[in-house]
């Protein structure tokens, strides 16, 4: 990456992690990573933000709650859910991101923009010091029986679950779109 800055750099090379590897990530260094991240902008500094970080046996109560909600009403648990289950606790931590719902179109929408900002800050920051992750927004994440699983309140929402650890494989970056096809410029 010639000639870019090591801002630049991260932006670039981060990659979302899906393989990791079984060594385990320390939970103070994630606390530090979420204390550089929340400089994230934010309007009126509302902190629209908590964390439930899944980490050790805590791990099975996420995991329980992922499987609780694919659960069939006869109390079948598809084996493709098994699987994924199986996958979910051998990854180092699962961190819940999760914001009010503020009744206000405009304040719900800068809040999501403020954690947006905060989540890809922590995603960099982490990847600087070889920390991978996956942002997964699955369709459980919205579903009543994980939500009241983990504790998450009438009037909150959860934005992100973050799977993270050390990568163990690096997927090569799907191309983006050159910006200039994008971009309309106004100079008249
Ligand atoms: C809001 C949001 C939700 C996402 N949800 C998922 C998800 O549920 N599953 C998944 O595999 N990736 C998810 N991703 C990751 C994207 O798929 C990923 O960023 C995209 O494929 C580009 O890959 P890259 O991050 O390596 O550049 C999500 C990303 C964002 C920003």
């Amino acid at each position: 990456m010639k000639g870019k800055n090591p801002v630049e750099q991260a932006i670039i090379s981060r990659r979302t992690i899906k393989a990791f590897k079984p060594d385990p990530v320390d939970v103070e260094e994630i606390i530090e990573l979420l204390n550089v991240a929340k400089w994230a902008p934010n309007h009126k500094l509302t902190e629209p933000w908590r964390f439930q970080l899944y980490t050790g046996e805590g791990k099975d109560k996420f995991v329980q709650a992922y499987v609780d909600s694919q659960t069939k009403a006869d109390g079948d648990i598809p084996e493709k859910v098994q699987r994924k289950s199986e996958y979910f606790r051998n990854i180092p931590l699962h961190l819940v991101v999760i914001m009010p719902e503020d009744p206000r179109q405009r304040r719900w929408d800068e809040d999501y923009g403020a954690v947006s900002t905060m989540i890809q800050n922590f995603q960099l920051a982490a990847w600087e010091r070889g920390i991978g992750m996956i942002w997964r927004s699955n369709d459980w994440i919205y579903d009543p029986v994980f939500r009241e699983a983990i504790g998450v309140q009438p009037g909150e929402k959860v934005v992100a679950t973050l799977m993270i650890g050390y990568p163990k494989h690096i997927p090569n970056p799907q191309e983006r779109t050159d910006i200039r096809e994008r971009l309309m410029i106004i100079d008249n």
